[in-house]
């Protein structure tokens, strides 16, 4: 039986060809002179530029920069709203404690379904406009059944990494009763989230009035795991706490922040590094005015590490993966191979995904490009935006 050909698009041009596959002494898999194939949506071939082979369409980099797509494995994109001001008042020494949420939740319930599809559509454009061709999508600012499933059911529309997290903060009309409100996110509104939802989550941070104790949080992840969703963890933002221990213990793929660690949460995180990944987002620490995590200290500790943006309107209104490369190269101490490592395969792992953060034949085409000779430009040229992902 004969079957309709795929069309191939050969990449050529490339200056410099970052795999991110694992090779060379920075795992970078760095190559001069080289052409890709991609055919279906997937890399067919890689080899040398003088013997690449004849394809439908032709694409010239004219001596760019060519990396794998950007893997975000951590956004809250479905929101109206903003928060500029709150974000104003923390640069004149306003701390952040995740009450702001609540105006969000206001602003989210308000917004009808086409608007919020319009306002998710044009931050996945935004994203991919700056690199990003993965991005998990949380749901947490609706807080009840309803609201919990119609922002899964928008973000699916744009993503199967889908994250339920119902348990984001106690809503305002349940402050009094915060056992009741853990009982109805572990409860009802997981069974109707979970057809919409791959990940689970929680907002794990005692120093927060606003989310949840380890005991509230390892009752709404283990009823998550029981409901055949996979775990994920917000822990250790605001303060030392016990989210990176309970993410460990629990087996979950990632927990995220991890801003106040101490040798111990090192250690855990090291023992775990082939099942949990630390996620750092360094640009909730630049829009919060809170202290940097230390990157270097976790690499060489031998934690698996990855790189997200956490954008949403409260601690970080960015997803620019550039920019938080450049962070994490000026802030956490990462080398840039290492930044870009963790923007890419390590958002890779924390999502559990063999497909994608690597330019290897029989992954995803997903592909970006950057308008300069080396990825170097990614830390070195700031808020340049020289990258995007490419149409293949
Ligand atoms: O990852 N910390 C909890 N959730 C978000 C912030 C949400 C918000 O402030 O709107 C975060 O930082
Ligand atoms: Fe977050």
């Amino acid at each position: 039986m004969r079957t309709t050909p795929k069309h191939a698009t050969l990449i050529t041009g490339i200056g410099q060809l970052v795999t991110c596959d694992g090779d060379g002494p920075d795992g970078l898999g760095l190559r001069h002179d080289q052409a890709v194939v991609a055919e279906g949506g997937v890399i067919t071939w890689i080899g040398p530029a003088a013997q690449a082979p004849a394809a439908d369409t032709m694409i010239d980099c004219a001596g760019r920069t060519v990396i794998p797509g950007f893997v975000d494995s951590h956004t809250h994109l479905v929101f109206a709203g903003d928060r500029a001001e709150e974000f104003a008042a923390r640069m004149t020494g306003s701390r952040y404690d995740g009450g702001g949420i609540g105006t969000t939740v206001a602003a989210t319930r308000a917004a009808d379904d086409d608007r919020l599809r319009t306002l998710i559509a044009g931050r996945v454009a935004a994203a991919r406009a700056q690199g990003s061709t993965t991005l998990e999508i949380k749901s947490g600012y609706g807080l009840t059944v309803e609201e919990e499933v119609r922002a899964l059911r928008l973000a699916r529309e744009f993503t199967v990494e889908t994250t339920f997290l119902g348990g984001h903060v106690v809503p305002a009309e349940l402050a009094a009763n915060r056992a009741g409100y853990v009982d109805l996110v572990r409860g009802p509104m997981l069974a109707a989230a979970a057809p919409y939802a791959r990940w689970i989550d929680v907002f794990c941070e005692p120093n927060s009035p606003h989310a949840f104790t380890a005991e509230e949080s390892r009752m709404i992840l283990t009823a998550g795991a029981a409901a055949g969703l996979e775990l994920r963890v917000h822990g250790n933002q605001l303060g030392p706490g016990p989210g990176v221990r309970l993410a460990v213990e629990l087996g979950a793929a990632s927990v995220d922040h991890c801003t106040y660690l101490t040798e111990a949460d090192v250690d855990a995180l090291a023992g775990a590094a082939d099942t949990t990944v630390a996620t750092l987002l360094p640009g909730v620490e630049f829009a919060t005015r809170s202290p940097y995590p230390d990157g270097r200290r976790l690499v060489d500790a031998g934690v698996s590490i990855a790189l997200a943006s956490d954008c949403n309107p409260g601690t970080c209104h960015s997803s620019s993966m550039p920019f938080m490369i450049a962070l994490a190269v000026r802030e956490l101490g990462l080398t840039p191979a290492e930044a870009l490592l963790a923007a890419t395969a390590g958002g890779a792992k924390a999502l559990r995904r063999t497909d994608i953060g690597a330019i290897m034949i029989g992954r995803r085409a997903d592909v970006a490009v950057i308008d300069a000779p080396s990825y170097l430009h990614l830390a070195y040229s700031p808020g340049m935006a020289l990258t995007r992902a490419m149409d293949l």
